[in-house]
């Protein structure tokens, strides 16, 4: 099996791209991290990619004048490791319309909240204000406007009597930690097409309940 080769994107933490290098150490993933790229010298997340023996970058924005050449020097790194597909795990820094046309459906986000509700920061800390009762994650094709493209996979998780930000964010993570690796194992088997502002599935697996109710019935 040819794996496809990926290269994952991270500013801090990097919990989700250890999830992600945990789901590609089975023998059966279909996709191998080439090459994890940091924007800051300081992101935690790196040292699960050296544990990992995977080749790490480090890119420092702060480096680069323009947002344009910022851009460019990462496009460069992704071509020369041959990446085919890029994964945005909690990368803080806005790209440019140019590069995130080039890589138009060959890259991933995921972001905190059940998309489109609670775009940008502060998702957990919104969802309690807002009095949601479910909230939940997202991993979607990347497009020019924040926190915006087609929807690959959800996960959905109860607001709890009792929750702060916190605790909210730590449910969600560990729903990240899911809902990640699986978008990315159906993309790269080829089972995902984009389809105007729509993904569409070729046989997902599991069934899921019809609904999910919170407060339980
Ligand atoms: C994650 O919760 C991710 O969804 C979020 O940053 C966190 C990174 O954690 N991303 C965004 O908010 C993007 N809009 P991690 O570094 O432990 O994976």
């Amino acid at each position: 099996m040819a794996r496809r080769k990926v290269a994952v994107l991270i500013s801090g933490r990097g919990s989700n791209l250890a999830a992600l290098i945990a789901a590609c150490a089975a023998p059966d993933f279909p996709a191998q991290i080439a090459l994890v790229v940091a924007n800051r010298a300081d992101a935690a997340g790196l040292a699960h990619a050296t544990r990992a023996g995977i080749p790490t970058q480090v890119i420092p924005h702060r480096d680069y004048a323009a947002r344009a050449d910022f851009d460019a020097a990462l496009d460069r790194a992704l071509q020369a490791a041959g990446i085919e597909l890029v994964c945005l795990a909690g990368f803080m820094r806005l790209l440019g319309d140019a590069f995130v046309e080039r890589w138009r459906d060959r890259m991933i986000n995921i972001h905190p909240s059940l998309l489109p509700a609670f775009r940008g920061l502060d998702t957990h800390a919104r969802a309690l204000a807002a009095g949601v009762r479910v909230h939940g994650c997202t991993v979607h094709f990347v497009r020019p406007a924040m926190d915006d493209g087609p929807i690959v996979v959800q996960a959905a998780v109860p607001v709890l009597p009792g929750d702060d930000a916190d605790k909210l964010a730590a449910r969600v993570l560990a729903a990240e930690h899911q809902a990640y690796p699986l978008a990315l194992r159906w993309i790269a088997e080829g089972r995902v097409r984009v389809a105007g502002d729509r993904v569409e599935i070729a046989a997902p697996s599991a069934i899921l309940p019809a609904a999910i109710l919170n407060p339980p019935g």
